[in-house]
């Protein structure tokens, strides 16, 4: 009885939360330019609504109840998870006191909005205050959910966002990054020396690469039913999992760069629109968390529409988008030009630019400075130093003077999300395992890859991934999907056949 009050009332929380996903998605793709205070105040009022719903002082007794009810075993093993996650989530609402969480929401606000001025003006000193009140509030935060959880604050954190790893296991698995990136970095420079691609020269009108996106989301399995593809200014996968709304933005010079975003946030969307119908509605249906959905959108991105199978497929499509260019520079679309031009090794400054191959030596970085901000050891005057310093260490780069394009160009600090940048790099080590994996169920993999085919493909990822959703802990779903722990051996193994051996 408790336990079904408790679905009941978490049913309609997932409802706000509909609500809201619909509402920031409209903020970012569609909505005019001044409704915006409107909307921030209708946003704001949901959520709180929202978080008076889930720290509802009934939920306590509720939750001993249904505790009792599975120590009597009338609870199956979805609805153990569930309650579990119902647990865990009520455990972080309320151990942090209100007064809190608006000082946090209003600082975190102002100072994004900061940061935007000031990033654009390279002003560190100016912004610098905002930074050090958000920080001061989030150490603040995560010490009251370090005493509820049972777990050091900066752990407290990355739980927020992908539960059951911590800077222990993460510590383990960068040091073995660490050791290895910069000398790969340099030999995988040197190899691509011998093997430059034709750049294929724009321009590519918007619409045909619209089209072209959405007849390879089609392709590979996005539901259009239940999805859509628009534009906004950052490109994400927003929504909810039966009405998923992916965005990309487009570049007349170069179609590339639109093509492989769009395959990303399908890999989040088809996560999503692959979680299990039965409960949608419930803490235990929603994607396990951030590494795990980034392993979905890599995988997605990096080990199959970056590979050479995939771009024979897809060698067609793009002709048919761009038949003028095509037929000036047949060449440039043959697909081991198309393959050359997706596995380029670019090291510079900005995350978001960066490929497969640097993009975990910014992670690292910021990981490193993140974990030690939280932990008390460096403050927020540290980090231009700390960054200049890691950045030569890992990607042999200097941005002295140029904060916009050092510490400042990320909004997930100044936003206050701590505790984020590491699970990115976690979801490519996952990604890269899981394509070990799935090579070895799936041997001819690359030739149906190759002839358009992700029936088997995705049917494997649907039973170890995308049905599980919150059923089991991160390194258990790991385990069940690959058979072992998370293990960087896979992702050294692809960026080696991939950027020295050239053949995958
Ligand atoms: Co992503």
């Amino acid at each position: 009885v408790s336990y079904s009050a408790l679905e009941e009332h978490h049913r309609r929380i997932h409802q706000l939360d509909h609500a809201c996903a619909i509402l920031d998605w409209d903020q970012a793709v569609i909505m005019p330019e001044r409704a915006g205070s409107a909307r921030a105040e209708s946003l704001s009022t949901l959520r709180g609504l929202r978080h008076e719903l889930a720290t509802e002082p009934r939920l306590l007794d509720l939750l001993d109840q249904g505790e009792r009810e599975r120590e009597r075993g009338n609870l199956n093993d979805w609805q153990v998870a569930n309650l579990r996650e119902m647990s865990r989530q009520y455990r972080r609402a309320i151990c942090v006191p209100r007064d809190l969480v608006e000082a946090s929401s209003r600082a975190e606000a102002h100072s994004e909005q900061a940061w935007r001025v000031l990033r654009a003006q390279n002003d560190w000193n100016g912004f610098r205050p905002h930074l050090e009140e958000v920080v001061s509030l989030k150490r603040q935060t995560a010490a009251a959910l370090s005493d509820a959880l049972g777990c050091t604050a900066y752990d407290a954190l990355v739980d927020g966002f992908e539960a059951g790893i911590g800077a222990a296991q993460i510590d383990v698995l960068f040091d073995d990054l660490r050791a290895f990136l910069p000398g790969f970095l340099e030999r995988g420079l040197e190899r691509q020396r011998l093997d430059q691609p034709v750049i294929p020269r724009g321009p590519f009108d918007t619409a045909a690469q619209k089209e072209l996106g959405r007849s390879l989301m089609a392709a590979v399995g996005f539901d259009f039913s239940i999805g859509r593809l628009d534009v906004s200014h950052h490109p994400f996968c927003g929504g909810v999992p039966r009405d998923v709304r992916i965005t990309t933005r487009y570049r007349e010079d170069d179609f590339t760069s639109s093509l492989m975003g769009v395959l990303h946030e399908t890999g989040h969307a088809k996560y999503e629109q692959g979680l299990p119908e039965a409960w949608l509605h419930q803490p235990v249906g929603v994607a396990r968390g951030m590494a795990t959905h980034e392993s979905q959108s890599l995988f997605g991105e990096m080990l199959i529409a970056r590979s050479p199978a995939f771009l024979q497929f897809a060698a067609q499509f793009i002709r048919d988008a761009f038949p003028v260019q095509t037929k000036e520079q047949p060449g440039a679309f043959e697909p081991r030009n198309l393959y050359l031009l997706s596995t380029r090794i670019r090291p510079g400054l900005i995350r978001v630019d960066a490929d497969e191959v640097t993009y975990p030596s910014h992670v690292i970085l910021r990981y490193e400075i993140e974990r030690d901000l939280i932990a008390g050891k460096c403050e927020v005057k540290d980090i231009p130093e700390l960054w200049e310093s890691l950045l030569g260490e890992l990607l042999g780069l200097s941005c002295r003077g140029n904060d916009k394009d050092g510490c400042m160009q990320d909004v997930h600090w100044p936003a206050g999300a701590f505790g984020y940048f590491p699970l990115y790099t976690v979801g490519a080590l996952l990604a890269a395992q899981l394509h070990h994996a799935v090579q070895r169920d799936i041997p001819d993999l690359n030739q149906q890859i190759a002839g358009g085919e992700f029936g088997a493909l995705d049917a494997w990822l649907r039973e170890r991934i995308w049905s599980k959703a919150s059923l089991l802990g991160f390194n258990e779903l790991v385990i069940g999907a690959t058979g072992e722990a998370l293990n960087p051996i896979h992702f050294k193994q692809h960026l080696q056949r991939r950027y020295l051996d050239r053949v995958a």
